[in-house]
């Protein structure tokens, strides 16, 4: 198991009963090898006392932005930290972190911090199962933000059910599993392409489609976050990636995407094509505006390149090429031929008929198809998980793929 030796971390404790375990937590944290900086809300700090975690991390807790005559500056601690865990999370203070409301030190540290930050959320049932609670946890989960999953069991209140916060021993195993991972694609080149393309019709008009580029972009900071070396081949789209250090190409129509593609497969060990390449192109774009002339304006359409075919030919030992399809009828066959056809290893099939799945949704409803006729089906989950998803089934091929 990977340590914590050196990790930076900050501790935000808010206002529930199982703020008592934050003291375990702590003893956890540092005994792997971290070191703790713990943030309390006034709610937090009347269910354990702030000297007991001060004791523990060896370090003044912080339960006001303003303390007496100081500040404290929690734009330096988000900056200061390798990871936020908010554990317990209060159904009051997710809501404030899905808004962006910085009216206590934890959430202005959250929003200050430029880490990841790990979200264990504690209540009660009803408010676990409320409709406003799950969506403020999609939409921390949308901001690359990590859910450790409630535990079932027995509640403050006496109900049984779900709500109750992740032990700490959990708590700490998602760190190490966090950190491990990290490193899991290290020297691996990743080739990701994403977004629409727009096929031009004239110079003010084009040939298009919905797609957002969110998947593959999710996709470019996952793979980047776990040490591989990314160039994401992006469509028109107004989403860029995080991580400063995947290599970004723009292209707008699908004959760039190949060019720029195929420059890069050959050096890649995975390809992961996310793009909604528009399938025709207007044969000729006007050099000029088309003008409002007859009551009928005729375009006439041609193939463009398949770009997965085209890499899938081109496939050598030991690469990976992993595709998407996105359908609305007979979803596992029309996937399962596209897997064969472009000789892909993998195949992610989002149905269109699937709620809060496809084209511009921040969330995505998946089944990942091997060759074999392998099914594996996800839940519905934000992009940024669906992309981590994605990666480890990716890296289980790759474990088992001849170099
Ligand atoms: N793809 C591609 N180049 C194209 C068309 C598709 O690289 N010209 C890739 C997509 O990025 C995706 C996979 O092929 O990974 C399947 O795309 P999809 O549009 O579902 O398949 P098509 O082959 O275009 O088939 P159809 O539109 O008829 O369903």
């Amino acid at each position: 198991m990977a340590n914590l030796t050196g990790k930076k971390i900050l501790l935000g404790i808010t206002g529930s009963i199982a703020a008592y375990k934050a003291a375990f937590l702590v003893r956890l944290l540092i005994k792997s090898g971290a070191e703790v900086q713990a943030l309390m809300t006034k709610a937090g700090a009347e269910f354990i006392s702030p000297l007991t975690l001060s004791t523990l991390t060896k370090r003044p807790v912080h339960t006001d932005i303003i303390a007496g005559e100081s500040w404290n500056n929690h734009v330096e601690m988000g900056l200061w930290a390798d990871a936020m865990v908010v554990a317990p999370l209060t159904a009051s203070s997710l809501a404030k972190m899905a808004q962006g409301i910085s009216d206590n030190i934890i959430t202005a540290t959250y929003l200050s911090a430029r880490c990841p930050v790990f979200f264990a959320p504690a209540m009660d049932l009803d408010m676990w199962c409320h409709p406003a609670t799950r969506e403020n946890v999609r939409r921390l989960q949308s901001y690359g933000n990590l859910l450790i999953p409630v535990g079932h069991g027995e509640l403050a209140s006496g109900l049984v059910g779900e709500g109750r916060m992740a032990e700490p021993e959990e708590i700490v195993a998602h760190l190490h599993h966090f950190w491990e991972k990290q490193q899991s694609l290290a020297g691996r080149k990743v080739l990701i392409t994403a977004g629409p393309t727009y096929e031009p019709i004239d110079p003010v008009r084009f040939v298009g489609n919905r797609s957002s580029g969110k998947m593959g972009v999710a996709l470019a900071d996952a793979a980047a976050r776990r040490g591989a070396e990314v160039t994401l081949v992006l469509g028109p789209s107004r989403l860029s990636p995080r991580d400063a250090r995947v290599q970004v190409l723009p292209v707008q129509t699908a004959e760039e995407m190949l060019q720029a593609a195929e420059k890069a497969y050959p050096g890649a060990d995975i390809g992961i094509l996310a793009a909604a390449v528009a399938d025709y192109r207007p044969r000729e774009a006007a050099a000029r505006k088309i003008k409002k002339t007859g009551d009928v304006l005729k375009l006439e359409l041609i193939k463009n390149p398949d770009i997965a075919a085209t890499l899938g030919q081109r496939k050598k030992t030991g690469q990976l090429l992993v595709g998407f399809a996105l359908e609305t009828d007979n979803e596992l066959a029309n996937a399962q031929s596209k897997l064969e056809k472009k000789n892909f290893d993998l195949i992610v099939l989002n149905s269109l008929q699937d709620q809060g799945a496809g084209f511009n949704y921040d969330t995505n409803k998946i089944t990942i198809i091997g060759k074999g006729n392998k099914i594996r089906d996800f839940e519905l989950k934000s992009k940024p998980a669906v992309a981590e998803d994605i990666l480890d089934e990716v890296e289980v091929l790759l474990k088992n793929k001849p170099e």
